[in-house]
């Protein structure tokens, strides 16, 4: 049984104030809604503030990136150990954004995944494929080497807290979803490969998240896909309504 998990990926938005806000809302909210795991990524400044808030509820909190150090001389660089500390219970790694603009690559994204579970995170693992390898035709390839990558070297037993998100990047922050066949097909695609990887048992017991412009108004035909586990939501994580449309998806 795959718990569904919705995950809210506030990016680099929200002041102090303005996180607070938000997650007492989505609270009030989210309440009384069951068999479904959420999630906030709030900015770095705002996780210990977020994680207080939520205390007591339903709601966990996650980073949107780490480093694979735990403690040293490096500037500007937050470890997976301080992230626990400061109340996450999950991390994103591999965001598209990180590999366009912060020269994220597989072994890097590797390195962190690695600190990441080491430390006890949930690691929520981001791959997908841009505009211009959709339209060549390398799809397939371009999430293969990504999964490969950046599970290089994580055996079964490591690999149990790990979700792996599919952002098709041309899909992201431009209103276009894929339809839910594009997704289901490379959601099955990455569901096989975790089986060749590792076995039948944990390519079907692995939440394989989509990503990438879900509204409340599409999430109900994603969710409804075979291997489509839950949603990575940018845009319109950031406001408490249309999130907690998204996460009340079956409601
Ligand atoms: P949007 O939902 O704004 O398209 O962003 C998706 C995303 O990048 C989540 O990580």
């Amino acid at each position: 049984m795959r718990i569904p998990l919705i995950a809210g990926n506030w990016k680099l938005f929200k002041t102090l104030d303005e996180a607070l806000d938000l997650v007492n809302q989505l609270k009030v909210l989210v309440k009384d809604i069951k068999k479904v795991e959420v999630v906030v990524a709030p900015v770095f400044t705002a996780i210990a503030t977020v994680s207080k808030a939520v205390k007591g509820t339903p709601i966990q909190v996650s980073a949107q990136d780490c480093y694979w150090e735990e403690e040293g001389a490096f500037t500007g660089e937050v470890s997976p150990k301080l992230l626990k500390d400061a109340g996450c219970t999950h991390v994103i790694i591999g965001h598209s954004e990180r590999r366009q603009y912060f020269a994220e690559t597989n072994d890097t994204v590797n390195k962190k995944t690695k600190a990441a579970l080491a430390a006890g995170l949930t690691v929520l693992l981001c791959v997908g494929e841009t505009l211009s390898e959709r339209e060549s035709g390398s799809t397939f390839e371009v999430i293969e080497s990504q999964v490969r990558g950046g599970l290089s070297g994580i055996s079964s037993d490591d690999l149990k807290p790990i979700v792996i998100a599919y952002e098709p990047v041309w899909a992201i922050g431009t209103g276009k979803t894929a339809t839910e066949q594009q997704a289901q097909e490379v959601h099955a695609f990455i569901r096989k490969l975790l089986s060749e990887m590792y076995s039948k048992k944990i390519a079907s017991s692995t939440r394989i998240l989509y990503g990438g412009s879900v509204k409340p108004d599409n999430i109900k035909g994603l969710m409804a896909q075979v291997d489509i586990d839950g949603a990575l939501v940018g845009g319109a994580s950031l406001k408490a309504d249309s999130f907690a449309g998204i996460v009340g998806f079956n409601n």
